[in-house]
């Protein structure tokens, strides 16, 4: 199920000058949207989908291994599909910022994806990269919180480290219309363990199509052919 209230037109702003400066200077950034009525929707679906049980454990990768998976993720998601106005405004938003992020930085941005997920209590999500190094499929990773009121006390930070992840850079509270960014073969992340149920969706730009950028096919190929 999912909510099907008309939104007020008008998409979430941001400085997207300052996030390219950032990403280009350190491969990550912080922004704080707008508070418009799509965040609340997204907020609310969010909300109505967990409590209607439609958001499931997630996964990593091919891995079959539930005791394993639950030793590295402990959250619960649901992939977009499109289906309520406040999800297409989302979908709008991350459109209008891959078209900008292309003219920008010339990112070669295809397509995206988004999942709504929750982290009840004790949720976690350990150490790790979006995507392999090399595999230039996942190229840009945002995350956007849905937590009004957010206290420090219930933890769940997103923390990044460093590429050679060896040091924390920063922690980011899953406060209400935050808005993480960052390279996803770049930047080593988790989520530490959140003590109240902690709403965001997560996003990623992909580069899927290997004719789109010949200058990376020669780290693609053996990969893709693996
Ligand atoms: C992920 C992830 C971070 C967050 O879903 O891959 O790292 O803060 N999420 O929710
Ligand atoms: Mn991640």
């Amino acid at each position: 199920m999912t909510l099907q209230t008309a939104i007020p037109p008008g998409l979430p702003a941001f400085d997207v000058a300052s996030l390219c400066a950032d990403l280009t200077r350190q491969g990550w950034s912080q922004q704080s949207l707008t508070d418009t009525a799509l965040l609340t929707a997204l907020r609310d679906e969010a909300e109505a989908l967990w409590r209607a049980d439609a958001l499931h454990r997630a996964g990593i990768g091919r891995a079959s291994d539930h005791e394993l998976v639950r030793e590295i993720r402990r959250d619960k998601t649901r992939w977009f599909d499109g289906a309520s106005p406040a999800q297409r405004g989302w979908l709008d938003f991350a459109e209008d910022l891959r078209l900008d992020l292309n003219q920008r930085l010339a990112l070669g941005l295809f397509s995206f994806e988004a999942h709504y997920a929750v982290y009840e209590p004790g949720g976690f999500y350990r150490k790790h990269l979006d995507s392999f190094r090399g595999a230039r499929n996942r190229i840009l990773s945002s995350v956007l919180y849905l937590n009004p009121g957010w206290k420090s006390r219930n933890g769940g930070l997103l923390r990044l480290y460093d590429e050679g992840d060896e040091h924390v850079i920063t922690d980011i509270v899953p406060e209400f219309g935050t808005f993480a960014v960052f390279l996803s073969e770049e930047i080593p992340h988790e989520v530490t363990p959140a003590l109240a149920p902690r709403f965001s969706i997560a996003g990623w730009h992909r580069c899927n199509d290997l004719g789109r950028a010949p200058a990376l096919q020669a780290k693609v190929l053996p990969i893709a052919a693996a």
